[in-house]
Formats: C-alpha cells, sequence, structure tokens
C-alpha cells in the first residue's frame, strides 16, 4: 500500500510500460491487501487520474468496485459516452450513469457570478455523489485520483477553485494508489492498463468543465452551441504537428449581430484559446496557422446553431488567465 504523503527519495520516476507494469504489480496487491473483500465506490468524471485509479481498482478487486459517473450537462462531446464504453463495457465495471443535467442547468439557471456558478457546480455533484453513495450497502472505501501534485499544492488551482468533501456520516476510508505519482507517471500507467490515448493523453480539463466556457449565465442553447463548436476547435487543432497544453473556445454572453438573406440578427461569437504553459502559472500562445483558423470558422459559421462570429485570443497570462472565469 502507499505509505504516508511523502514521495521515498529512491522511488523511480515511471517512464517506461515495464516500470508501469511492475508499479501496476504492485499496486493491484497492495489495494487487495487493503481493500480484503471490502466495497469501494469512486467517482468517475474520465478524466486520466480518476480512470486510472478506475482502471487500476478494477484490475485489483473487479465488482467490488462501484463507479459513479455523474453527468452535469458540462461535459464535452462525447465524454459520457466514451466512461461508458470503456468502463462498462470494455473493462466489464459495475458502473452507475447518472443523468443529473437537468438538476445543475436548473440550479445554474440565471447564475452570473463565476464564483457562484462553481460553489453550486460543487455542491450539487457532493449532493449527488452523496445520494448515490447512500443507495449502495457495505461501502468501506472511497478511491480517489489525487496525485503528488494535489498534495504538493494543496494551495494550488485544483484546491483554489474546487469545493470539496464528503458528508460527515459518509465516512469512508481512502483509497489512493496514485497518490505519489506526477501527471507523466499517470499516464504512462494508464496507458500501461490500456486505456485509450485520447483518455490518457487529454488536455486539462476543469472540474467545473464547460460551465466556467459557458461565460455568464448559462442557457442550455448556449451551452449545446459551445459543445459542438469546442469538438470543432479540438478536432482541428489536433491536426496541428506540435498540439498545444490547452486548447478549446468559449462563448461569452455578449450578442453578436450577424446578417442573413440581406437581414441582421443577433447570435453569438467563439473565441478560440490555445495555450502552452509548464504549470499553468504563467501562459503563452502558440502561432495558430491561418488556415487551421479559416478550417475552425468555416466548420463553426456553417454547423453551430446561433454562432456567426469566430475570434482568436492572443493574450498572455499574465495578465489574462486562461479560462475566462
Ligand atoms: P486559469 O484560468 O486560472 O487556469 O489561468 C489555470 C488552469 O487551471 C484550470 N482551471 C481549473 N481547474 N477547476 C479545475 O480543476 C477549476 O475551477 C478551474 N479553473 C481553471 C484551467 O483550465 C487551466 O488549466
Amino acid at each position: 500500500m502507499v505509505q504516508g504523503n511523502v514521495r521515498p527519495a529512491e522511488m523511480k520516476r515511471i517512464t517506461t510500460p515495464e516500470l508501469a507494469a511492475s508499479f501496476i504489480d504492485e499496486q493491484v496487491a497492495a489495494l487487495r491487501g487493503q481493500i480484503g473483500d471490502g466495497r469501494v465506490l469512486l467517482a468517475l468524471s474520465g478524466g486520466v487520474d480518476s480512470s486510472v485509479v478506475a482502471a487500476l481498482l478494477i484490475k485489483a478487486v473487479g465488482k467490488q468496485l462501484t463507479c459513479v459517473h455523474v453527468n452535469h450537462g458540462l461535459l464535452r462531446k462525447g465524454e459520457p459516452e466514451q466512461v461508458i464504453r470503456v468502463f462498462r463495457e470494455q473493462l466489464g465495471a459495475d458502473l452507475v450513469y447518472v443523468d443529473a443535467v437537468d438538476r445543475f442547468l436548473d440550479k445554474l439557471a440565471g447564475v452570473s457570478d463565476p464564483e457562484q456558478k462553481r460553489k453550486i457546480i460543487g455542491k450539487e455533484f457532493i449532493d449527488v455523489f452523496a445520494e448515490e453513495a447512500r443507495k449502495l450497502d457495505g461501502i468501506r472505501f472511497l478511491g480517489q485520483g489525487t496525485i503528488y501534485p494535489d498534495i504538493l499544492e494543496s494551495h494550488g488551482v485544483k484546491a483554489h477553485h474546487n469545493v470539496g468533501g464528503l458528508p460527515e456520516d459518509l465516512n469512508f476510508e481512502l483509497v489512493e494508489p496514485v497518490k505519489l505519482l506526477y501527471k507523466d507517471e499517470v499516464r504512462v500507467v494508464g496507458k500501461a492498463l490500456g486505456l485509450p490515448d485520447n483518455m490518457v493523453y487529454r488536455q486539462p480539463f476543469p472540474g467545473p468543465g464547460l460551465g466556467v466556457r459557458c461565460v455568464g449565465a448559462i442557457t442550455r442553447d448556449r451551452l449545446d452551441s459551445l459543445r459542438e463548436a469546442d469538438a470543432i476547435v479540438r478536432e482541428e487543432i489536433e491536426k496541428l504537428p506540435e498540439i498545444p497544453w490547452q486548447y478549446f473556445c468559449t462563448i461569452p454572453d455578449f450578442k453578436s449581430t450577424g446578417i442573413k438573406d440581406g437581414k441582421r440578427y443577433m447570435g453569438w461569437a467563439v473565441i478560440i484559446r490555445a495555450v502552452n504553459t509548464v504549470d499553468a502559472v504563467t501562459a503563452t500562445v502558440p502561432e495558430i496557422p491561418f488556415s487551421v483558423l479559416t478550417a475552425i470558422r468555416d466548420r463553426v459559421i456553417s454547423t453551430v446553431p446561433g454562432v456567426n462570429r469566430v475570434l482568436w485570443d492572443i493574450s498572455e497570462k499574465p495578465v489574462a488567465t486562461i479560462e475566462y472565469e
């Protein structure tokens, strides 16, 4: 079992499939030792960390693990479907899929303050997860995708932005098999566990998801358009020989005048954002070839409802943050 919260000096950096395989063997044995015949619960977002923990736990204790995937309506295009496909269908996980889209979007309706939005998303997530946990009998353990930077930087972005903590009556023992690993090591382990590349090598995605990119008060139509536009932006930028560290789009809450069949109408603007950074504390803006920008423009304008303008944000951090909220 991983003991303590300090990475031992002699611990080798996991850089190869062989090192990952021996880490997996050790962890599987340790997890079986810790969990015995107990039941484990895991909130599975589909992000790298929780996915790797899920795959490790499936290997170690199989159906003693129950994964809960909460769809809060702020996920990217195709994400919930991929979680179900990979974990339920390919890895045979016991996966509870919770469609909480209406619940989240109803609570968020009319809320424009970014911190308030984050609080609502965080609290609602805990509430939904706790409700699911209470429906299950005999859970003793809670799996968590804590990684080493989370421990080192408990003042970091995740801790700063995300609210967390289950109610006191749900007093589970934590199972954190990757808590001494850096992100690149988690990816190597994920790859060795057979997870798909687009799950293992995915770009960082904020906990509140598209919620912080549908700027201001979220409306369902603008959110749907954002999800479609984001999928196009990702697809086109992934064709570049050097893929930026993070790349996405936002739809701000101002109206944009368009013209169709000689008539003016109000629509929205999509803003393309791509940045490079090492630690997300500062960020630079990579050049994107004009042909890629126009390919995004043409696809977005011709297929995404309501959008009549495409912009490219060239602001660096500082002074602009990476996200808009
Ligand atoms: P900013 O916008 O502060 O973002 O320059 C820095 C990095 O943090 C991510 N980010 C978040 N991650 N919950 C998260 O887990 C959040 O609320 C959140 N807000 C921003 C952002 O995507 C970028 O990688």
